[in-house]
């Protein structure tokens, strides 16, 4: 039997793309009762992005691949695998075939994960398997969502934290490592605390076996949170998962140089790196100008930090997502980008 060799991943680059229709809180304030004041203090936003009527998640989710294929000299037709999260797919039965197609990459498999503000960082760590088994060379990971379509516009609750957009990273098979460790969690026993549920209208007449048409088509309700008890599990899991990944690599909490967090609130951002002792200065944010991008706000963030010069190699980047499920985890990545 032939030796079991793992191999190493690393980042080779990364892309992202927001709409260009931009609302901020005073437009928001003239269609739900909030302000500009009550948004920005408690949550750190000041406009996002929105989806307009002409676009749907797959020309964000192909743009954002097009600049880290572009970034990383790589042709589509050398991907083997696209890993594309997000929980507002524009087809039910997967949109990751639909960005296959448009970028060309006709020999990778696609599919998607669902698993909401979570999914980049569970999409990184599949990804990592398949390369460090040496099944995949080259695998294109997506974050993208539009929870512009799915939120109720009239519930000042919820709609004031979410945007839409798309970030992407090529990873490939190496002799270097940039993923140091990841974990990953779920506690499916709070599911309820946010979620997008499913309500069948379908009446299926089991005496007769046939399908009993339904007055109404079944569908999705809007989405629904908790947003204290959400508030509370960011603030305890993320630190918790951080110093697991800590522990496991042997590095102390100084050892990190860039505090990645999925963009929700710039409240959990700082109560994380508080309870880490990490200075805010190390918090890589965005928040204000996109709200919460859910599974496309790490690779958004990462992009521009790194487009802008803020993450330099070397560097050692803990990046955790959380939400919806709810899921939560940490990837330690040690940056590593050849220019
Ligand atoms: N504008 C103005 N007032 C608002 C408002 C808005 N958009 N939304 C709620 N309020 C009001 C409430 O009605 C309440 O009024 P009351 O005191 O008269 O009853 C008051 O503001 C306080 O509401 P509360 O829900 O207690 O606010 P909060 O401090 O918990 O902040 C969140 C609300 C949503 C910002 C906060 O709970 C949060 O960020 N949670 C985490 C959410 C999250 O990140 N989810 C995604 C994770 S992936």
């Amino acid at each position: 039997m032939k030796p079991l060799k793992t191999h190493g991943t690393h980042i080779l680059s990364t892309g992202s793309a927001v709409p260009s229709l931009c609302i901020n809180n005073d437009m928001l304030s003239n269609i739900i009762d909030t302000s500009d004041q009550w948004i920005s203090t408690r949550t750190g936003i000041k406009e996002r992005r929105i989806l307009a009527n002409h676009q749907s998640i797959i020309d964000l989710a192909t743009e954002a691949s097009f600049e880290a294929l572009n970034k990383g000299f790589l042709d589509a037709q050398e991907l083997d695998l696209i890993l594309f999260a997000t929980s507002t797919p524009n087809d039910l039965f997967g949109s990751a075939s639909q960005v296959q197609t448009i970028i060309g990459a006709y020999k990778a498999a696609a599919f998607d994960i669902t698993a909401a503000c979570s999914g980049f960082v569970i999409a990184l760590a599949i990804a990592h398997q398949f390369i460090q088994t040496g099944v995949y060379a080259n695998v294109l990971v997506i974050g993208a969502d539009t929870l512009s379509q799915w939120v109720d516009w009239s519930d000042r609750t919820t709609c004031i934290l979410f945007g839409d957009g798309a970030g992407a990273a090529i990873l490939q098979k190496s002799q270097d490592n940039d993923i140091l460790t990841f974990e990953l969690n779920t506690n499916g026993q709070e599911s309820h605390q946010l979620s997008i549920a499913y309500k069948s209208n379908q009446k299926l007449d089991t005496s007769k076996q046939v399908n009993v048409a339904p007055k109404n088509k079944s569908q999705y309700q809007y989405l629904t949170m908790n947003g204290k008890e959400v508030y509370k599990f960011a603030v305890s899991s993320v630190p918790a998962s951080i110093v697991k990944c800590l522990q496991k690599t042997e590095l102390e909490v100084e050892a990190i140089t860039w505090l990645l967090l999925h963009q929700a609130n710039q409240r959990i951002l700082e109560t994380v790196a508080h309870k880490l002792k990490i200075s805010n200065n190390r918090i890589l944010s965005n928040i204000q100008f996109y709200g919460n991008t859910s599974a496309a706000s790490i690779p958004i963030a990462l992009n521009e930090a790194f487009n802008t010069g803020h993450i330099c190699n070397g560097d050692i980047i803990a990046i955790s997502g959380f939400g919806a499920g709810l899921t939560w985890g940490t990837i330690l990545v040690k940056w590593n980008i050849i220019q």
